[in-house]
C-alpha cells in the first residue's frame, strides 16, 4: 500500500463539538493510526465548514460577524482534536483562502463547460440541511424529517448544476463497485433517492446569504455550501483546475471519506458528480457512519442532552481519551447507531481496559519480577501455544479495517486479551513457581509478554497512550509495522524493575460526576 488518504467531514462551526463530531473524528482517527502501521504514507484531512445561512444567522444573533464566530468555534473544535488525541495532518476551514479561490475556480470551470448555468427557481429551502427540499420528503405536516422544520419558500435566479447528466454513471458506479458505499445496505437507499434526482442549486443570491465565497464576475451570486464544502477534500491537497499540486495527485483518490448517515446523499450523488464533471476519479469508499444517542435519545439543545467529548473526560478525571476513544469505537459496529450512557461506559472500559489487559500485564510482569528479579532467560524463550492465535489476530485485525468493522477488530482484540488471560488462568504460573517448576514459570511469563506485545501494537490506534506505556514496559517498539510482528517480541536480559511496573489503566471506580456538569 502506497498512501493512504482518508477524510472527516467537515463541521458546521455555529455550535461547540458535541460527542457526535467526537465519534465521527475518533473512528477516522483510529483508521488514520491503524493504516500507519501498514504504510507510511497516510494523510488524514479534517476541517470546518465556516459558510452559508447558519452561519451568518447565528453570528448575527450574537452580535459579532460571521469571521469572528468562525474564528472562534473553529479554535474549540481544534482543541477537542487535541484533547481526543486525533492527530489529523491538515485542518482545513472553507474560509481559508486557498480553498476560496480555488472554490472560485472549480465553479467558473464548471460554468464554462456547460455544467453550471443560470435558471430561476422556487423551492423549499432547509437551513438545517442548507438545501433545498423535494416536497415529497417532507412529513406529513411539511416539516423537513431529519430538522423536523417547516422549509422556508426561497424565489430566486440561481445557478444549477447538471446533477442530471450525471445520474446514469453515477447508478452504474454504484451498482460495478459494492463497496463504494460502505455499509453495502445503505447503497439501495442511493440508488433509491437518485431515481428522482433533479439538477441542484449551487448559488445563491447575496440578498439573502451574504457570506459565501463570490461567483467570479457576479456580483450579486455567492456560492453555495456544498459545491464549496465537498470541495475541500481536493482543495486541501493542492488540487486546482489548471495546475494540481504533486500531493494532489500523490494522494487523490481519497481511499475512505468517513462521514454521518445523514450527509449521505450529498457525498454519495453530488460530490460523485462534481468530481465526474473535473474529470476526477472517485473516492474508493465513502463509510457512513450511524448516529451517536445519549441515553438512548437524541442528542438535541433543546433536550439539553448535547455532551461535549472534553466534559466526559473532565468528569471521570481522565488522564488521557483513551478510554473514550476505545469506547465510541466499539460501542456500536460502524453503520450502525450506537449509543453513549456514563454507566456503560465505565462497566465497559473497566472490563477491557483495567480488569482484562490492564491487569494481565500487571500481574505478569509483577510475576517476572518476583520469581526473576525481572529478567528474561534464553530458556523461556520457545514454542508459544500462543502464537497461533495472536498472529491469526493481527490478520482478522487488518481485515476488519479494510471492510471498516472497526468496533469488531476492537472485540477481536479484547478476545485476543481473553484468550491470554485464560492460558494465565489454566497454566497458573504461580503454582509453577511453588512447584520449583521455574523454567516452565518463566516460559509462561515470555510467552504472555511476547503477546502483549502484539495486544499493545494492535491497541494502539483506539488506545494510543495506553498501548505506549505498555510498550515501554515491554521495552517493544511500537512503530513496528503490523507486518514486521512476530511473535518473538520480547528481548532477553533484564526487562524491568518493580518501581518501572505502573499499571496502564486505572479502574473508573469514583462515583460519577454530577451528570448536569457536563451539559453545555
Ligand atoms: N458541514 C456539513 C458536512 C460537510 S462535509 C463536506 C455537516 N456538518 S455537521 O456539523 O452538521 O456534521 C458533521 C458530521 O458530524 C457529519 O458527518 C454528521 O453526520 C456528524 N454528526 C452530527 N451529529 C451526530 C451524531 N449525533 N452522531 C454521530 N455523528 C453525528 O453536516
Amino acid at each position: 500500500m502506497e498512501k493512504f488518504y482518508l477524510t472527516t467531514a467537515i463541521d458546521y462551526v455555529n455550535g461547540a463539538p458535541h460527542i457526535g463530531h467526537a465519534y465521527e473524528k475518533i473512528l477516522t482517527d483510529i483508521i488514520a493510526r491503524h493504516y500507519t502501521q501498514r504504510c507510511d504514507n497516510v494523510y488524514f484531512l479534517t476541517g470546518t465548514d465556516e459558510h452559508g445561512i447558519k452561519i451568518q444567522k447565528t453570528a448575527a444573533a450574537k452580535g459579532i460577524t460571521p469571521k469572528e464566530l468562525c474564528d472562534e468555534n473553529a479554535q474549540k473544535f481544534k482543541d477537542a482534536w487535541k484533547a481526543l488525541d486525533v492527530d489529523y495532518t491538515k485542518f482545513i476551514r472553507t474560509t481559508d483562502e486557498d480553498h476560496e479561490k480555488i472554490v472560485q475556480h472549480i465553479f467558473d470551470k464548471l460554468l464554462k463547460q456547460g455544467d453550471i448555468y443560470k435558471h430561476s427557481y422556487e423551492g423549499l429551502y432547509c437551513q438545517g440541511c442548507e438545501c433545498f427540499l423535494n416536497p415529497k420528503d417532507l412529513t406529513e405536516d411539511g416539516l423537513c424529517p431529519d430538522h423536523l422544520k417547516k422549509p422556508e419558500v426561497v424565489k430566486e435566479e440561481n445557478y444549477f448544476f447538471k446533477l442530471t447528466k450525471y445520474k446514469d454513471a453515477i447508478i452504474k458506479h454504484i451498482k460495478d463497485h459494492p463497496d463504494f458505499i460502505v455499509p453495502e445496505f445503505r447503497a439501495n437507499e442511493v440508488i433509491n433517492q437518485l431515481e428522482d434526482i433533479q439538477d441542484i442549486s449551487v448559488s445563491r443570491a447575496k440578498s439573502n446569504v451574504e457570506w459565501g465565497i463570490d461567483v467570479l464576475g457576479d456580483d450579486e451570486q455567492s456560492i453555495y455550501v456544498w459545491i464549496d464544502a465537498l470541495s475541500n477534500y481536493i482543495t486541501a491537497l493542492g488540487y486546482d483546475t489548471e495546475n494540481p499540486s504533486e500531493n494532489f495527485k500523490k494522494y487523490w483518490p481519497a481511499n475512505v471519506q468517513v462521514i454521518g448517515k445523514d450527509i449521505l446523499k450529498f457525498h454519495s450523488i453530488y460530490w460523485p458528480a462534481f468530481l465526474m464533471a473535473l474529470d476526477l476519479p472517485l473516492p474508493k469508499h465513502i463509510l457512513a457512519h450511524g448516529w451517536i444517542t445519549i441515553d438512548e435519545s437524541k442528542m438535541s439543545k433543546s433536550l439539553g442532552n448535547v455532551i461535549s467529548p472534553t466534559s466526559v473526560l473532565e468528569s471521570f478525571n481522565l488522564e488521557h481519551p483513551d478510554a473514550f476513544r476505545y469506547y465510541m469505537a466499539t460501542s456500536a459496529p460502524c453503520g450502525r447507531d450506537g449509543n453513549y450512557s456514563d454507566d456503560d461506559f465505565k462497566e465497559k472500559v473497566n472490563a477491557h481496559l483495567a480488569n482484562s489487559m490492564g491487569n494481565l500485564l500487571n500481574r505478569t510482569l509483577s510475576m517476572l519480577v518476583k520469581y526473576f528479579d525481572g529478567e528474561v532467560k534464553p530458556e523461556f524463550k520457545g514454542e508459544n501455544p500462543l502464537a497461533k492465535k495472536a498472529l491469526g489476530t493481527i490478520q482478522i485485525v487488518k481485515k476488519h479495517f479494510d471492510n471498516f468493522e472497526i468496533a469488531e477488530a476492537g472485540l477481536e482484540i479484547t478476545s485476543l486479551v481473553d484468550a491470554t488471560n485464560k492460558y494465565v488462568q489454566d497454566t497458573a504460573p504461580w503454582t509453577l513457581a511453588k512447584e520449583e517448576k521455574m523454567t516452565e514459570c518463566g516460559q509462561v511469563l515470555v510467552n504472555v509478554l511476547d503477546v502483549m506485545c502484539i495486544i499493545a501494537s494492535l491497541i494502539y490506534p483506539y488506545c494510543p497512550n495506553i498501548a505506549s506505556d505498555m510498550a515501554k514496559q515491554l521495552s517493544f517498539d511500537l512503530k513496528t509495522k503490523l507486518d514486521d510482528l512476530t511473535a518473538d517480541n520480547i528481548k532477553c536480559g533484564k526487562l524491568i524493575s518493580k518501581e518501572d511496573i505502573k499499571p496502564v489503566f486505572l479502574r473508573l471506580d469514583s462515583e460519577l460526576a454530577d451528570k448536569s456538569a457536563k451539559k453545555q
